[in-house]
């Protein structure tokens, strides 16, 4: 295998990130007003997120930041971060139909989990994360840096927690130059095949773990898929082969080095905040919360996985996690158990909405 380094937007380091906020846009006040009152106006507290369209919302003034700001999560550096959503102007369920107005405009919205439910409400519910069907998003622990499994991840912040839940951002592309640099031996295991668990929430045509390498290659591109987690609860499972030393020491090594502060982007997302992840080229962590004592000021964020329209292709290796390689097409997600006609249906519509492919 001969792997080369990449030198591409998305290869930043804290650095660079930090010199140049371009990746960053404040919203205006007519678009504040503007998103404030499409939702309020599409809004009916009857109807149920999966019936609304695309044309329900005209996002006015907001439209041209928040395309500029997917194009740089999904063309550039990997990350965007959109401040000013009108969280002031908004209560919490309207502000959840807010993030899916902005999800429906961005591609085809992904199931998350078991449920397969679409909008994620990332707050502390009492989830053991180490746990065999633990996740993360509901916990209140500290989590490994990971991928989420869709192209792209939009997390919009309503509270933020009393103490700690900072957000945690390294560029997966400059992560394995640096492995490549120090250890190339490591970074060419890291392509090979590993197994991660599925956490107990496949869909019935799915095994209870895939195989994903943590970094491979694609018509010129460097993709990466990692969680650590899911990879530890894997072992458990029958049929998974057990990790070798050299893999151990690889996945030891590339954490350590996500974690080096010149690398590691840190940051506080306070209320109004979206941060919009391509989560082929960066990785995310969080740290421990604490919340407040009142319900109303718990930690809360909504977030969406998107399949966007202009995807690129993915390494066939991507296949058993993503269904579908194809650029363009509906793919992503965890299907979970309840994905049923409503769902299907969905996705069809909101794809031919949005001019993509859907094959179900
Ligand atoms: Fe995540």
């Amino acid at each position: 295998m001969s792997l080369t380094a990449m030198e591409t937007p998305a290869a930043w380091t804290a650095a660079s990130l930090a010199a140049d906020p371009g990746w960053t846009c404040s919203l205006g006040e007519q678009a504040r007003r503007g998103l404030a009152q499409a939702v309020l106006r599409a809004r009916d507290p009857e109807k149920p997120l999966l019936s609304y369209r695309r044309a329900d919302f005209e996002l006015g003034a907001a439209m041209e930041p928040l395309a500029a700001a997917f194009n740089e999560a999904k063309h550039g550096r990997g990350i965007a971060l959109v401040r000013g959503l009108p969280r002031d102007m908004l209560d919490a369920a309207e502000f959840e139909l807010l993030t899916w107005a902005i999800g429906l405009h961005a591609g085809v919205p992904r199931p998350q989990g078991k449920a397969s439910q679409y909008m994620s409400a990332v707050r502390d519910a009492g989830t053991t994360y180490r746990s065999a069907g633990g996740r993360g998003y509901s916990s209140n622990a500290e989590l490994d840096f990971h991928t989420d499994s869709a192209d792209v991840v939009l997390l919009t912040c309503f509270n933020r927690a009393k103490a700690g839940g900072r957000s945690m951002v390294t560029s997966s592309t400059a992560a394995h130059n640096r492995l490549l640099m120090q250890r190339p031996d490591l970074a060419e295991a890291l392509h090979e095949p590993f197994y991660f668990s599925r956490q107990a929430e496949q869909a019935d045509d799915e095994s209870p773990f895939y195989p994903n390498p943590i970094f491979d290659t694609c018509e010129g591109r460097l993709f990466s898929k990692w969680n650590r987690n899911r990879l530890s609860t894997a072992q458990r499972l029958e049929g998974v082969p057990a990790l070798t030393p050299h893999q151990l020491e690889a996945t030891d090594m590339l954490d350590s080095i996500l974690r080096q502060p010149d690398l590691m982007y840190d940051m506080d997302l306070q209320p109004g905040d979206m941060q919009i992840l391509n989560n082929h080229v960066m990785l995310h962590s969080r740290t421990h919360f604490e919340d407040h004592e009142e319900p109303s000021r718990k930690r809360l964020l909504f977030r969406l996985w998107i399949a966007p329209p202009d995807s690129v292709r993915l390494p066939e290796s991507w296949l058993p996690a993503y269904r579908s390689i194809e650029p363009g097409t509906v793919r992503g997600g965890i299907v979970g158990q309840a994905y049923d006609a409503a769902r299907r249906a969905f996705d069809g519509r909101q794809a031919a909405d949005i001019g993509m492919r859907f094959v179900c």
